[in-house]
């Protein structure tokens, strides 16, 4: 963390310095129309190169299958039937899908989810787009795999309210479940394997290919030249690669962004005083699609995201020193703010769209 924080200050101070001496060679040409479009081409251009070069700047690959759960077309096909099934639940009206609507960015639009009860939640439900990807999952990481966390869900009496020790005997009544994990595992219905299906189910709810993996990739008409300016200020002088960054733009770390909140964040799990209302970086891909933002969707858009950034976060006393130092200090324009904006928006990409399938025992 501490090398890749250098790097990027090292990087965005020469960054910043460069376009300064072009932007006055810039103005003292302004009368020539021509060439401050032709100086503005090889500033794009320098940008270009700069930002293919960027280590911390990677497309995205295949999402990581762990080799005692490989993927098979009945498995994905079992995962996604028991995300859509509200028996799961113990009022047999709640299932993945109420929290991670594929209609809302497989999330649910809300601040903080309703739980079983009709009152709310602490925490915004995140999109599982793209969880896959990330070392540890749930916004303060106390699940480590996709298998592990699809069980915690299920028998959180604030979400799904079902005993485990009856789930597997209330699925084995439903027709059809048997001959479904026959077909995915060879096996009958256990927990393990429930577990299994839906961990495969959701390495499939990807998002990929947006035209900023196209751009990394080589094609360097993928990005017009604001969201380009966008990606520029985003791996420099805005700092935000210092934390997204890398496949999936997080580093997968814990950091508290000043956010007004009584959560305790990653406190919970290490009970080390600094971890208090420490976050994981979230990862940005699909980020048009889920809306509001932050643990407790406390932050409605994304252009409230880039003010919260600019004014340096808000006063959680346990707020980090880079968004003290650093992010307190952006400075960003308002035109800076539109190329930055642009640029996110390219991340949204193409979710998957997933319908919900037909249930064992339904017609
Ligand atoms: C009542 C709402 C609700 C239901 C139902 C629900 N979730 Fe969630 N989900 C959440 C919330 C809220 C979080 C964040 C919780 C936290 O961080 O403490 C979350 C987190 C997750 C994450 C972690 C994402 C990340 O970025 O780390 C995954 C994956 C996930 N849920 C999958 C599921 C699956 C699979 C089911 C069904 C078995 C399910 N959820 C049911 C609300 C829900
Ligand atoms: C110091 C690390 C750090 C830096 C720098 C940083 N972020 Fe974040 N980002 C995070 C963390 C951690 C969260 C989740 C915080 C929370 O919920 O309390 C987050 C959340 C977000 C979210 C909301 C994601 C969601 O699913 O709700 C967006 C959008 C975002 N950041 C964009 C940016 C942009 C744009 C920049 C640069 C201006 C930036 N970030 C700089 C760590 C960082």
């Amino acid at each position: 963390m501490r090398k890749t924080f250098f790097f990027i200050l090292i990087t965005s101070v020469s960054l910043m310095a460069c376009s300064s001496a072009n932007s006055q060679e810039k103005m003292m040409l302004d009368e020539h129309g021509e060439i401050h479009q032709a100086l503005e081409n090889d500033d794009i251009n320098d940008m270009i190169e700069n930002l293919l070069s960027n280590e911390l700047l990677v497309p995205l690959g295949q999402v990581p299958v762990p080799e005692d759960n490989p993927m098979s077309a009945a498995m994905i096909e079992l995962g996604k039937i028991l995300f859509f099934d509200p028996r799961l639940s113990g009022n047999n009206e709640v299932s993945c899908q109420t929290c991670h609507d594929p209609e809302l960015g497989y999330g649910d639009g809300k601040v903080t989810f309703t739980k079983i009860d009709g009152t709310q939640g602490l925490r915004n439900s995140p999109t599982v787009l793209n969880s896959g990807f990330y070392t540890t999952l749930f916004w303060d990481g106390r699940a480590e795999t996709l298998e592990e966390q699809a069980l915690g869900p299920i028998q959180d009496p604030g979400e799904m309210n079902q005993p485990l020790d009856e789930l597997v005997d209330k699925l084995r009544v439903i027709e059809g479940y048997d001959e479904l994990f026959l077909a995915a595992f060879d096996d009958e219905i256990t927990l393990e394997n429930i577990g299994k299906a839906l961990a495969s189910f959701q390495r499939t709810l990807v998002v990929n290919e947006t035209r900023y993996d196209l751009f990394l990739k080589g094609d360097r008409k993928a990005l017009s030249a604001k969201e380009i300016r966008g990606l520029d200020l985003f791996a420099g002088k805005a700092f935000c690669i210092t934390c997204h960054h890398s496949e999936n733009l997080t580093d997968n770390e814990y950091y508290n962004l000043g956010l007004n909140s009584e959560d305790k964040g990653r406190f919970a799990i290490t009970g080390d005083e600094r971890d208090i209302g420490r976050i994981r970086t979230p990862g940005l891909y699909g980020i048009t699609y889920t809306a509001p933002y932050m643990h407790n969707g406390s932050i409605d858009t994304l252009e409230e995201v880039i003010e919260f950034y600019n004014r340096g976060g808000d006063n959680h006393p346990n707020k980090s020193m880079f968004m003290r130092m650093f992010m307190s200090e952006l400075h960003l324009t308002a035109e800076e703010k539109g190329d930055l904006l642009a640029f996110l928006k390219v991340l949204g990409g193409d979710p998957p769209i997933i319908t919900k399938p037909i249930l064992p025992g339904e017609k």
